[in-house]
């Protein structure tokens, strides 16, 4: 099963991911993930994305697809993939399918959470107190949405207009999102057949 989880900042993908990954045994690829622990190592990555990452900004599509393409080649992606962050733009949405299609791994589908502005806000205003990351500050947090709009909600069309898109109430408790996302993998499963 290869999906890409999709959603705005705080609309939940990181809690979902790391819940369907046990339930499904999937590989849970966060590219938000990966670049902290880059910043954390202090790696010539990190020390290119950290101003960046603080600004609310997207990193540049090339050193994506870099990170992308090898954690890909890592063998706990061989056996399906959760997603989580990327693409977030269309040129993103584009260079994922040339990569997937090289590897003989197509997409099965897009989830989408959907989550309204003010609650977005609330859980990651929650989160800034609770681990203080640090983009989470009110400025970075609106940056971040913006960016969410302008470039990301776009490749929400992508998806749809090749019928692979599937859009979900994102709000409720956490085990409630999950039960609406295994009935969306469930139903995709079965109609592939
Ligand atoms: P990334 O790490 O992907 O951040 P994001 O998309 O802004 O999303 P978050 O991780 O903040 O939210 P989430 O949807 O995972 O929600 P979560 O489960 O954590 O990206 C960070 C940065 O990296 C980007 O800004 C960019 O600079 C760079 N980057 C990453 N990918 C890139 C790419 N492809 N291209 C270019 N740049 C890239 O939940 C949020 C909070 O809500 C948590 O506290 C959680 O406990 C709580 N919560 C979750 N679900 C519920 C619920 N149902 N009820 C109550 N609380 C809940
Ligand atoms: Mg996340």
């Amino acid at each position: 099963m290869r999906i890409v989880l999709f959603g705005p900042p705080g609309s939940g993908k990181g809690t979902q991911a790391g819940l369907l990954k046990e339930h499904l045994g999937l590989a849970h690829i966060s590219t938000g993930d990966l670049l902290r622990a880059a910043v954390k190592a202090g790696s010539p990555l990190g020390l290119k994305v950290k101003a960046v990452m603080e600004a609310g900004q997207l990193v540049s599509d090339d050193l994506m697809l870099e990170l992308l393409e090898e954690r890909f080649a890592q063998a706990d992606a061989a056996g399906g993939f959760i997603l989580d962050g990327y693409p977030r733009n269309l040129a993103q949405a584009n260079a994922l399918d040339t990569l997937l299609a090289r590897i003989e791994q197509p997409l099965d589908v897009a989830l989408l959470l959907e989550v309204p502005q003010d609650l977005l806000v609330e859980r990651l205003a929650g989160r800034a107190g609770a681990e203080g990351r640090k983009d989470d500050n009110p400025d970075t947090v609106r940056a971040r949405l913006q960016v969410y709009e302008e470039q990301t909600a776009p490749v929400a069309d992508f998806y749809r207009s090749r019928g692979q898109m599937v859009a979900l109430d994102g709000t409720g408790r956490v085990e409630q999102v999950r039960e609406r996302l295994l009935a969306a993998i469930g139903s995709t499963t079965a109609s592939a057949g």
